[in-house]
């Protein structure tokens, strides 16, 4: 119906200015159209296969695959802003894949270029600026450099008021290793609660925060605009039992195991805990919550259960990570498709 109407318009007009728009207009689509055909492209099959899988041995793999593509054509962004999350899965797993310590610094730089690069193509994908800002902190760090630490932090707010639901995540889990009583830090712990806020319930009683309710559904059927940064899904099937794992440590580092324990069990609330890959290891963290008060603030502690999730090598992995029985869920799931009747990269805007 609007498209015929369209269609009149523009046969009606032409020869006037707006035949220009009527011919934008079908550039615009198809360009939209031909972004989302490239998710079917083997060397993004592979990516997320390897992604999906928690194959860190494999990332170098998946990085020149995805360097060849876009080599090939740098206009391809999913190749360029896939080079930028691949490093960063690299940065966070790649100690338990045998990557060496002097590599780190090329990969932030990498990770930076190809982020601000896939952001310069379609700024409408603000988790993408999100993790531009965690890029330049990092780097920041490397070139001891205030002013850019001040421009990924300024980015990093600037992300957060775009998107609050995913970014006050993204930005607050690279402070989760902070001193605990430096403002970094306490903001992004604060910023940890008020996503609940955002995501579930405008009451949240910090000393019972009971959201169950409001997080055991499952809406997977939905299209759910900004708030599928507050569920699980194809792209982050454990993002919610995720999401409690890395706050409850945060919160352990405070000392404060008794809220630690609520924030850790919310992950059991999720739909599909049971598969879940990290399930022992939350349960650990719940019966040992007190003794990780002093165990999580010693920085030369090793192992999964010794270490907050942020740094244990499976930081990606807690949310990303499908076990068997998630691969056989999803087993005939349509997920090019997905990407595209979701608009994943927001090309048309986030829908709200
Ligand atoms: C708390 C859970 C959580 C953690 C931890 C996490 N992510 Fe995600 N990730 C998400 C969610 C939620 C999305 C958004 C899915 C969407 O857009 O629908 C996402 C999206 C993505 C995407 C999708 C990009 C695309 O093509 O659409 C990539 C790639 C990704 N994350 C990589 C990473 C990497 C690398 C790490 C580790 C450095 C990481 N994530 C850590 C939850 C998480």
């Amino acid at each position: 119906m609007k498209k015929s109407i369209l269609v009149l318009a523009c046969i009606i007009l032409a020869g006037t200015v707006s035949i220009l728009s009527c011919r934008k207009n079908k550039t615009e689509k198809s360009a939209f159209d031909k972004l989302y055909e490239r998710v079917n492209d083997p060397q993004n099959h592979y990516f997320w296969e390897q992604f999906h899988a928690g194959n860190i041995e494999n990332v170098k793999t998946v990085i020149s695959k995805l360097e060849q593509q876009y080599q090939e054509d740098s206009t391809n962004l999913i190749a360029t802003a896939h080079l930028g999350f691949a490093r960063f899965w690299l940065l966070s797993e790649g100690m338990r894949g045998g990557i060496s310590p002097e590599e780190i610094p090329g990969h932030v730089a990498d990770a930076r270029r190809f982020f601000e690069k896939a952001y310069q193509m379609n700024p409408n994908d603000k988790r993408v600026l999100g993790f531009l800002a965690d890029a330049e902190m990092a780097h920041a760090g490397i070139l001891q450099s205030q002013e850019l630490q001040q421009q990924g932090y300024t980015r990093g707010l600037e992300s957060i008021n775009a998107w609050p639901e995913f970014n006050k995540f993204t930005i607050g889990i690279s402070f989760a290793g902070a001193p605990v009583q430096s403002p970094l830090f306490q903001q992004a712990l604060e910023w940890q609660w008020t996503t609940l806020e955002d995501c579930y319930t405008a009451s949240v009683d910090r000393s019972n925060p009971a959201i169950q309710e409001f997080i055991n559904r499952d809406l997977s059927g939905h299209n759910l605009g900004r708030k599928r940064a507050c569920y699980n899904s194809w792209i982050a099937p454990h993002n919610i039992e995720g999401y409690f794992l890395n706050m409850g440590d945060m919160i352990v580092r405070t000392g404060d195991a008794a809220t630690a324990k609520k924030i850790y069990a919310l992950a059991k609330a999720s739909p599909n805990y049971d598969s879940w890959a990290f399930k022992e290891v939350l349960e650990k963290r719940i019966q040992q919550a007190e003794r990780n008060t002093t165990v999580f603030l010693d920085q030369t502690q090793q192992g999964i259960d010794n270490v907050i999730i942020a740094s244990s090598g499976y930081n990606c992995s807690s949310c990303h990570k499908m076990s068997a029985a998630d691969q056989d869920r999803f087993k005939n799931y349509n997920w090019v498709n997905y990407f595209k009747t979701r608009d994943i990269y927001s090309v048309n805007g986030l829908k709200n």
